[in-house]
C-alpha cells in the first residue's frame, strides 16, 4: 500500500468515524483492508479508496475491521491470578484505602473489566476495612460498550468462568447469564480514546492489555505517559502478554516474572511533566517575557503549574461528567427495558383479547343457542340479582312478564306480570328462596288461561357463590 492511499483511507476514516488512526501500525491496518478488497473483489487499494469514496457503509466496515475486539473473561489466567497476588493484595488487604480506582482501557465488550471486578469483589469481601471500588472502563467503540453496560453473556462464557464465581457474581438469563449488581455497579462505562482524551486521574490500577501491540512506538509512548499521569506513585499497570513496556524504564518498573505487571517508578509529572501529557505551544513559550534564564524558567515553572491544576479540574470534571453520563445510559436503558417489557406486556394484552373476544363470541353463540333450544321448547328464564334486579332473561319469558332488553337493571317489582298471580306473592318466593337456598317450585296460570310450569332457584356463579335467582316458566 503506498503512503499516499494510506493517508487517503485513514483519513477517510477520520472523517466519517470520527476516529484517527493515526499512530496505528501499518501491519494490522494493511491486513483489515487486504480483507475487505478480498470481501469486495477488488485487487487494488487505490480502486479500494475509490470504492470507499463512494460506498460510506464499507467505512463503517473497514472500521469495525480494524478496531480488533477480541477479548475474553480472566484472558490469560496465570496473569490475573499474579495480578491478584501482587497488585489486588497489596492495594486492597495492604492499604486503608478509602475509595479504590481502577481503569480499564479498552475494555471492548466488558469480560475483562468484569473478571477485574470479580478479582476486586473477592478480595474486598474477605478484607477488614472494605474499601469501595470505582472502576473506570473506557474503549472507543460505543457498540462494544452497549454490550459491555448490558452485562449478557452467551452460555460459552462458562468455559472461562469457575462455577463458583458464575454462581457468585451472574444470575440466568434467556441468552445465557447476566452479571449481578455486585459487579457492575462500581464500574463506570465511558467512550474514550487514551490518545486523543484527556486522563482519569488518581489511580491505583490501570489495566492496559493487548491494545498496546496496536500502537507505533511514539503513540505507544504517549498512551503510557498518560497512563503514568494518571496513576498514584506507585500504582499499577497491568499489561498483556505480548506486550512490553520496556524501554519506559524512566515511566514503570517491572515487577512479576512475566512481563504483565509494573508500577510506576517516579512521579515526575509532580514536577511538572504535565506539559509533556498536555504540551504547550513553541508560541506559548516566546509569549513569555524577559530574556533572562531565570525569569522563562520560572514562567515555565509557573505556566506548567497552572497546566496542571486546570488538568485536574478538568478532570474531576470530566469524571462527573462521565458519571452522570453513564448515570443517562443507564436511566435509558432502564427506559428502553421498560418499553420492551410494556410492548410484550401490550403484545400479551392484545393475544389474550383476541382469546377473549373469541371467547365471547363462543359464549353469544351458545347464548343463542341456548336462546333457541330455550324458545323452541318454550322455556322462559330469568334472572335476578341479590336485590331483585334483572341481571338477564331469554326472549321466551316475554310470554309471562313485560320486559324489554333496556329493563335490565330494574327491579322485578316494576314489572307487569301477565299471570294469574301478585308481583308481591312472586317478591315473596323469590325472597324466601334467596334465604333458605332452596329451590321453589308451582304451576301458575296465564291470563290467556294457559298454564305454566314455574320454578324459583338460587343462581350461582362459577365460583358457586350466590349471584341472585332464576325464574323458569315452562308451558
Ligand atoms: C483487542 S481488544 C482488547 C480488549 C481487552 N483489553 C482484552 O485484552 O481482552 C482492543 C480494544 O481496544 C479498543 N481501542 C482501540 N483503540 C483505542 C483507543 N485509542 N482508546 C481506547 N480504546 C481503544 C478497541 O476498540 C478494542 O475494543
Amino acid at each position: 500500500m503506498t503512503s499516499s492511499s494510506h493517508d487517503s483511507i485513514l483519513k477517510l476514516l477520520r472523517k466519517h468515524s470520527g476516529q484517527d488512526f493515526f499512530g496505528y501500525k501499518d501491519g494490522p491496518i494493511l491486513r483489515g483492508v487486504e480483507h475487505r478488497m478480498r470481501k469486495n473483489r477488488i485487487a487494488s487499494v487505490e480502486e479500494y479508496v475509490t470504492f470507499l469514496k463512494r460506498e460510506p457503509e464499507e467505512i463503517d466496515k473497514l472500521h469495525r475491521e480494524l478496531l480488533v475486539g477480541v477479548t475474553r473473561f480472566f484472558r490469560d489466567k496465570v496473569a490475573f491470578a499474579d495480578l491478584d497476588k501482587l497488585a489486588l493484595s497489596s492495594l486492597i488487604d495492604g492499604s486503608p484505602c478509602q475509595t479504590l480506582r481502577f481503569w480499564v482501557v479498552g475494555c471492548s465488550t466488558g469480560e475483562e473489566v468484569y473478571s477485574l471486578a470479580m478479582l476486586a469483589q473477592e478480595r474486598i469481601e474477605a478484607c477488614r476495612h472494605q474499601p469501595a471500588l470505582k472502576i473506570f472502563a473506557t474503549d472507543i467503540q460505543p457498540e462494544a460498550l452497549g454490550v459491555a453496560r448490558a452485562g449478557i453473556y452467551p452460555l460459552q462464557v462458562s468455559e472461562n468462568i469457575s462455577e463458583a464465581r458464575l454462581k457468585r457474581f451472574f444470575e440466568p438469563h434467556p441468552d445465557g447469564f447476566k452479571v449481578k449488581p455486585t459487579i457492575r455497579r462500581p464500574i463506570i462505562f465511558s467512550t474514550h480514546s487514551i490518545l486523543h482524551d484527556i486522563p482519569f486521574s488518581r489511580l491505583d490500577l490501570v489495566n492496559f492489555r493487548n491494545l498496546l501491540i496496536y500502537l507505533e512506538p511514539d503513540a505507544q509512548r504517549e498512551a503510557l505517559t498518560k497512563i503514568h499521569y494518571a496513576l498514584k506513585p506507585n500504582g499499577f499497570l497491568f499489561v498483556g502478554h505480548s506486550e512490553s513496556v520496556e524501554g519506559h524504564d524512566d515511566l514503570f518498573r517491572q515487577i512479576d516474572r512475566g512481563g504483565n505487571i509494573y508500577q510506576t517508578v517516579v512521579k515526575s509529572h509532580q514536577g511538572g511533566t504535565a506539559s509533556e501529557c498536555f504540551p504547550m505551544s513553541p508560541r506559548q513559550l516566546t509569549l513569555q517575557p524577559g530574556g533572562k534564564r531565570i525569569q522563562v524558567s520560572s514562567a515555565l515553572v509557573g505556566a506548567r503549574e497552572a497546566a496542571r491544576a486546570r488538568t485536574e479540574e478538568l478532570q474531576s470534571v470530566n469524571e462527573e461528567l462521565q458519571s452522570a453520563n453513564e448515570e443517562l445510559q443507564s436511566t435509558n436503558e432502564e427506559l428502553a427495558t421498560l418499553r420492551d417489557e410494556l410492548q410484550a406486556t401490550n403484545e400479551e394484552l392484545r393475544g389474550r383479547c383476541l382469546v377473549l373476544e373469541k371467547d365471547l363470541e363462543k359464549a353469544d353463540r351458545d347464548n343463542n343457542e341456548m336462546e333457541n333450544a330455550f324458545r323452541s321448547f318454550g322455556v322462559g328464564v330469568i334472572v335476578l340479582d341479590l336485590e331483585l334486579r334483572i341481571l338477564r332473561h331469554t326472549w321466551a319469558v316475554t310470554r309471562v312478564v313485560q320486559l324489554i332488553p333496556a329493563d335490565a337493571g330494574r327491579p322485578l317489582a316494576d314489572l307487569r306480570l301477565w299471570l294469574k298471580l301478585e308481583m308481591t306473592d312472586l317478591s315473596d318466593i323469590v325472597k324466601s328462596v334467596l334465604r333458605d337456598l332452596e329451590p321453589f317450585q308451582q304451576n301458575v296460570q296465564h291470563e290467556d288461561g294457559h298454564w305454566y310450569a314455574m320454578k324459583v332457584s338460587p343462581s350461582r356463579r362459577a365460583n358457586n357463590s350466590i349471584e341472585g335467582v332464576s325464574l323458569t316458566f315452562l308451558e
